[in-house]
Formats: C-alpha cells, sequence, structure tokens
C-alpha cells in the first residue's frame, strides 16, 4: 500500500514550477517560492502544492512530515559525476600546488591513466564497495537524482564491469541513477605508440563497447573527453554517432581546458548536454544558443583545479542557452559531493542568482540527463523527489558554504537521505 505524505510547515516551498523542460534566459531567473504552503505526496508522485488545511481535507489519512520551517526544494540533482573509481588521487594535489598541471601529470601516465590502472585490477564487488559509500555522501548533501559515469576501465570489460556496479548500486540506494558509457574518457596509454593503435582503440569503442553496452542496456548516455591531447572533434563526432546511432543519448566533456570545437560539435549533434565549456569560444556559445543542448558547468573543477577561468555563465544564458550546475564529483579533478557547494560557486564565480543556480541544480539537471518531465520540480504529477534544508530562506543554501543543512530527502515520497538531526 502507498501511503499519502504530506510536507507541512516549511517556512519556505521552492517549488520550480513551470514547463517540464530545460529553462533559458528569464525563465531561469524564477524558482517559484511559496511561503505557507504544504506538499501533498500520493503513489510517489506530487499530488497538491496547496495550504496545509486545503490539503487536509483533500488526504484526510495522510501522515504529515513536519519540515520546522526549513526549506522544501526539488531534491537536487547532480548531472555530472565519475562515480566509479578506485583510490582518491590526493597526490596529484600536491604535484599541482607545485606548479605541474592536470594534462602534465596526463602525460606523465598519471591522472585518468592512474585511475584506470586502479580499478582495472579491481573486483567488481570491491568497486561497489567503494561506490556505494561515496554515492551516499552525494545524498547527504541533497542529491536525489545523479549521473554517474564508466571511463575509468577503457576494455570491455573493464567498462562493462563498471556499468554493472552502477546498476547494482541503483538496485540497493534510493538515489535515482543515471548510468553513462564514459569509455573514450582517454586514449589508453597502451593504444597511444601510433595513429594506428589509436584509431583502434577509436574502433574498439564504437564497434564493440557500443553495441555490448546498448544490448545489455547499461547505459542511458553515451560521453566523449573532447580535448585537446585526448579526443579529437573527428573521432568523437565518429564515436557519438555511433552511440546514438545504438539508442544512447548523447553529453560531451566539451571545451574544458582549451576551446577544440566541443560545443559546436554536441549543438551539431543534437547533444543532451554539453559539459564543463569553461573555455568554450564565442562561436561555441552562439552554436549553443541555436540547440537545445544543456550547458552543464562544473565550477568545483575549476576551482579545485587551482584555475581562476570559470565558464562564461551570463553570456551563455544571454545567448539563451539553458544552464545547468553539476559537481563532476571524480577522483582527479573535484572530489566534492557537496553540490550545494557547487551552487555558492555558481553565485560568486559564474555571477548565477540564486535562483539561477538552483534552477541549475533541479529543472536544468533533470534537463542534462533527460528527465525534466518527471523529475526537478514541485509539481503536480512530478515524482516526490525532495529535499529539507535546515535554513529558512533559499538563500541560505548557497550561504553557509561547505557546510550540509540537507536533514533529510526524499526520492519517490520515501527517504534517501537523513541527517542526525532528523527524525524523518
Ligand atoms: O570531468 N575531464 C575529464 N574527466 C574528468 C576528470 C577525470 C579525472 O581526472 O579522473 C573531469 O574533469
Ligand atoms: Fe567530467
Amino acid at each position: 500500500m502507498n501511503e499519502s505524505i504530506i510536507f507541512a510547515n516549511a517556512s519556505q516551498v521552492v517549488t520550480c514550477a513551470g514547463p517540464g523542460r530545460a529553462r533559458r534566459g528569464k525563465e531561469l531567473g524564477d524558482a517559484r517560492i511559496l511561503t505557507d504552503a504544504a506538499v501533498a505526496v500520493d503513489e510517489g508522485r506530487i499530488a497538491g502544492v496547496a495550504p496545509l488545511a486545503e490539503l487536509r481535507t483533500r488526504f484526510p489519512s495522510a501522515r504529515e512530515i513536519d519540515c520546522r520551517r526549513g526549506v522544501l526544494t526539488p531534491g537536487l540533482v547532480d548531472s555530472h559525476t565519475h562515480g566509479i573509481f578506485g583510490r582518491p588521487r590526493y597526490d596529484e594535489q600536491e604535484l599541482r600546488a607545485a606548479g605541474m598541471d592536470y594534462m602534465e601529470i596526463a602525460r606523465r601516465g598519471g591522472g585518468i591513466h592512474s585511475s584506470v590502472r586502479d580499478l582495472r585490477q579491481r573486483p567488481e564487488d570491491d568497486l561497489f564497495a567503494l561506490a556505494k559509500p561515496r554515492l551516499e555522501r552525494l545524498a547527504a548533501f541533497g542529491t536525489t537524482t545523479v549521473e554517474v559515469k564508466s571511463g575509468y576501465g577503457l576494455t570491455l570489460d573493464d567498462e562493462l564491469k563498471t556499468l554493472r556496479v552502477i546498476a547494482r548500486l541503483q538496485e540497493v540506494l534510493p538515489l535515482r541513477i543515471v548510468p553513462t558509457f564514459l569509455g573514450a574518457h582517454e586514449i589508453p596509454l597502451e593504444y597511444r605508440e601510433s595513429s594506428a593503435r589509436r584509431q583502434e582503440y577509436v574502433d574498439l569503442v564504437i564497434h564493440e563497447m557500443i553495441p555490448a553496452v546498448a544490448s545489455a542496456r547499461l547505459a542511458r548516455f553515451a560521453d566523449v573527453f573532447c580535448e585537446t591531447g585526448v579526443y579529437t572533434v573527428d573521432e568523437s563526432r565518429a564515436i557519438l554517432t555511433a552511440a546514438r546511432n545504438a539508442g544512447l543519448m548523447l553529453k560531451l566533456h566539451a571545451d574544458e581546458l582549451t576551446s577544440s570545437g566541443g560545443a559546436e560539435l554536441a549543438a551539431s549533434l543534437g547533444a543532451v548536454s554539453a559539459d564543463h565549456l569553461a573555455a568554450v569560444s564565442d562561436a561555441g556559445i552562439a552554436a549553443l544558443g541555436h540547440a537545445s543542448t544543456v550547458a552543464t558547468l562544473l565550477p568545483g573543477t575549476m576551482l579545485f583545479l587551482g584555475k581562476t577561468k570559470h565558464a562564461p555563465a551570463r553570456k551563455l544564458i544571454e545567448a539563451g542557452v539553458p544552464v545547468a550546475l553539476a559537481t563532476d564529483f571524480n577522483p582527479g579533478t573535484s572530489p566534492t559531493p557537496n553540490l550545494p557547494l557547487v551552487l555558492m560557486l555558481g553565485v560568486s564565480q559564474l555571477h548565477l542568482s540564486v535562483a539561477e543556480a538552483l534552477l541549475g541544480a533541479t529543472v536544468n539537471g533533470a534537463a542534462a540527463v533527460g528527465l525534466a518531465d518527471s523529475v526537478g520540480q514541485i509539481s503536480e504529477g512530478f515524482s516526490a523527489d525532495l529535499a529539507l534544508f535546515d535554513v529558512q530562506d533559499l538563500r541560505e543554501v548557497p550561504y553557509w558554504y561547505g557546510d550540509n543543512r540537507c536533514v533529510a530527502s526524499f526520492v519517490m515520497g520515501k527517504p534517501c537521505h537523513t541527517s542526525d538531526l532528523g527524525v524523518f
């Protein structure tokens, strides 16, 4: 039996209500905040957003959850993570501090290559045991939907192993998980000796990995790290075209460190999202402005890498591009599970308003994982994915930065995370 629930006594219900699609321009600036509203949930869906007395009449047998004057928001959507890895790469942090940059570390066999060596020698159960508490940490900060990429295996077996771990996590965790195949995260070291060998790996991704992943239904998206020194635009196009033909939706790591035409490629392929974009060109911005692609910005990555350059969020918004914010949770460039911290960076570094930042991690995050019609807003008919913060005003969520004010979260009305403070 599926009970009804009323979430009562929130100081604010931040609904983000509106069309079930990515928001752009002025639409991004309106979080639709209600005071004196309660939220009814029935059968795992939002059944009403109205004054408490009215909902009590409509749902007389509902159990009530007292939000204790906290702020209720849609569950946060972290639309870009690399959550399946072994050893954390804290050693690289000091190398960078001493002046060696991210790509130089990779050229010396560190970076992604180091995570690949590590993941390949771990059994599936070991990876599962490492990933589960890490994803629970993401949930602890209010995330209820998380996209998780493979990409530290880079062999058919190791990529499938990673994607099976993601599928098993979905079975045991209340979080909603969206799996992405990122077999083109790096050119593995053993394929780097010649351009013929390099092409062999691209062919392996296209002709063996993508068909195997698609037929086992282990991923919804495919992604490529399109970057100078990693995958070229032509290689990325070939891989993503094959993925699309196999029924996968598309994402692209685009223009993260250098401007190499990634945004233009994502737009031309109709990718669901183009991610990073710290180095996007004006032509790339214009291309995205004419496409349906969501620009997923990851300011935590730039912060952690010690870069001062950030994605031109305001220019993207002015060009009509829907902007999302995500953690990029990964062992090399952004080990934070804290999406509210990324909202703070959205405001302080990308010059977003609080509403724009929140919509970037709710409605537009949902759009970036193809779920904007059912997730990311507190509106009737949407999935009852909610996050409750121990603050009285939405603007406090990105204000108390680094702190964790999330006291509870719910997916389809069922508890996803509860803090020590919560009695939910
Ligand atoms: O999004 N850019 C490529 N991938 C990750 C980094 C992965 C790593 O360094 O392990 C990113 O920043
Ligand atoms: Fe990434």
